[in-house]
Order: C-alpha cells, then sequence, then structure tokens
C-alpha cells in the first residue's frame, strides 16, 4: 500500500468506495476488503448504507482505529439546524465515535458557504471528525474556503485518466492539497478503453489496474474505486506490484482529450464556473 502524509496523518492512497453496493451486500464487501488489507473506506450519508458500512468494519475484527473512515454531509443536511444532527446520526449508523475525514458533498446553490463550513469547523472542534475536506469544489469555492481558514486536506472529485481536470489538479499541487479522485475507473469506461488494455498487457494488468496505477503514480491523489465483486476488490488493490514508466504515464495523460465526465451537472452547483475550471 502507497500512504499518503496529508494533514500529519498517513492515508492509505487507495481506498473503496461505497456509493451503489446493494444495502445487501454492503456488510460483506467492506468485511471481505479488510480482510483483503483495504484500510480506507469512502462512505456517505447519501448512499445510504453507512449503517451497513458500519456492521461490515465492526464485524471484520479490524480495529477501528486501524480504518480511515470518510462520511459526507449531503446536500439536504447543509443548514445550520440540519448539519451537526446529520453528522451524529451518521456516527451512529457506522457505529463509531468519530470519522477520519468529514467532507461538504457538493457545494450548495443557495447557502452561502462561510454558513456550513462554520459547521463543518464545529464538527472538528467537537471532535466528530479527525480531519474536514470537500468534495466536488471548483477553484474559487477552495479559495474561499482557504481564506476563512477552514483547513481541508482534500478535494474530491471526478479523476480519471479519460477526464481533464488538469486546471483544477495543478492548482490543487499549488496550494499542496490532496486529490480525491473519484469514479477513478470512470465508472467502468476504463476498463475497456484499448490504449489502457494495451499498455496492462506489458505488464500483465488489466486496464483498471493501469488507471489505478497512474493515479496514484502522480502527486498528492487518493483514489476510491467502488466494487461490489469480491475479485475485483483484489484486482484493484493489486498495483503495488509493479511501475508504469515515464512514456506509459505520459500516454495515459493524454487520453484526457477525451474529456469524458462521468458526473453530470448536478444539484445545482456552480457547475458553469466549474466547467470554465475544468474543461479550460
Ligand atoms: N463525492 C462525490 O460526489 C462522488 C461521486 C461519485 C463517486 N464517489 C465515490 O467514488 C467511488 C468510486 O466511484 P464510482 O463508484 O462512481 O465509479 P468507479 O469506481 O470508477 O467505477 C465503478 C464501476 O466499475 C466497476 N469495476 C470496479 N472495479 C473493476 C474492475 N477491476 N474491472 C472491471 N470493472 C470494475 C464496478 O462494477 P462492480 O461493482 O460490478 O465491480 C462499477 O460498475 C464511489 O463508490 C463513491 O465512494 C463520490
Amino acid at each position: 500500500m502507497k500512504y499518503l502524509e496529508v494533514g500529519h496523518t498517513n492515508i492509505p492512497a487507495l481506498g473503496l468506495g461505497t456509493c451503489y453496493i446493494p444495502n445487501e451486500a454492503t456488510a460483506d464487501i467492506v468485511g471481505h476488503a479488510l480482510h483483503l488489507g483495504y484500510r480506507h473506506i469512502d462512505a456517505a450519508q447519501w448512499y445510504n448504507n453507512e449503517q451497513e458500512v458500519g456492521e461490515g468494519i465492526r464485524n471484520s475484527g479490524v480495529s477501528r482505529q486501524e480504518v480511515f473512515l470518510t462520511t459526507k454531509v449531503q446536500r439536504r443536511n447543509l443548514g445550520k439546524q440540519d448539519f451537526l444532527p446529520s453528522v451524529e446520526e451518521s456516527l451512529r449508523c457506522l457505529q463509531t465515535d468519530y470519522v477520519d475525514l468529514l467532507l461538504i458533498h457538493w457545494p450548495h446553490a443557495e447557502l452561502p458557504l462561510e454558513s456550513y463550513l462554520e459547521e463543518l469547523m464545529k464538527a472538528l472542534e467537537q471532535g466528530k471528525t479527525r480531519f474536514v475536506g470537500v468534495s466536488n469544489f471548483n477553484i474559487a469555492q477552495l479559495k474561499r474556503t482557504m481564506e476563512l481558514g477552514v483547513p481541508i486536506v482534500t478535494n474530491q472529485v471526478e479523476f480519471h485518466p479519460l477526464v481533464n481536470q488538469s486546471t483544477l489538479y495543478g492548482w490543487m499541487r499549488q496550494h499542496k492539497l490532496a486529490l480525491t479522485a473519484y469514479c477513478p475507473l470512470a465508472q467502468g469506461q476504463a476498463v475497456r478503453n484499448p490504449i489502457l488494455k494495451a499498455i496492462g498487457e506489458k505488464y500483465g494488468k488489466s486496464a483498471a489496474q493501469v488507471s489505478l496505477r497512474w493515479l496514484l503514480q502522480l502527486d498528492g491523489i487518493l483514489a476510491i474505486p467502488k466494487t461490489a465483486n469480491p475479485a475485483r476488490l483484489r484486482e484493484n488493490l493489486d498495483v503495488f506490484d509493479f511501475e508504469l514508466p515515464d512514456d506509459d504515464m505520459a500516454a495515459i495523460a493524454e487520453l484526457k482529450r477525451h474529456n469524458a465526465r462521468i458526473v453530470p451537472e448536478y444539484h445545482g452547483a456552480a457547475w458553469d464556473d466549474q466547467a470554465a475550471v475544468v474543461w479550460g
């Protein structure tokens, strides 16, 4: 496992995404992942399976302290009345006193950024989370967050070989902010890409493994592929015994010309602004 030093802690660079894992399978998949060696789990209120993620961790025999656990406050809970109670509810479902990382899942189109960032800070100060971060924030929103002194350690955004996030990623590197790559397999599109497949054949690896390895070889990236398939859990973790040379890294970086964005305009986030940043 590679670890990324973020905010004076070492985060396992590869984690398990839990979105769309069916509720009845979630506890088993999380337990199996921990058994295989995963130590980073990405959950969210919106995925509606925090309870099962919590069960999976508790039943695994792996101690809570060994697992880097993230959850996210969904948009409908960003109001002052709902924010902290929703975090309490997440902790109850996840069967833990704290998460390692608490994220704002999406910026809110109507509420001012300041109001929910203030609640995020309270969650941090009250020890409900060890670290805080954001997700789906554009550069302007990140700048404002930093100006407010909120000590975010990551921005979780869509990032994989088939999308162009150069501007956002470059800015985040400049500001030493880790990028957590969601949809790191482009929800399966990367698995079918002929160039990734051909590169994989040279190393006896699948296109999925090449995609993950490419992300993990870049600076400051955490990747959280989702699978509900036990064999693929192992496959996605098996990316630490080979290295992509510079020419393959560059060939994969070229694939961003496809600019195949998976997660569309969503929830009224300030997407025009984001589009200028992301596609520019
Ligand atoms: N912050 C946000 O707004 C946001 C948005 C989207 C996602 N996320 C997070 O990021 C995680 C990952 O993103 P994602 O689930 O959208 O997409 P993803 O991880 O890029 O792709 C998941 C898809 O790829 C398949 N897959 C996984 N490993 C494979 C392999 N080795 N070979 C072939 N197919 C494979 C999975 O199918 P099987 O399950 O059948 O293997 C599933 O259909 C989510 O679970 C969630 O935790 C966050």
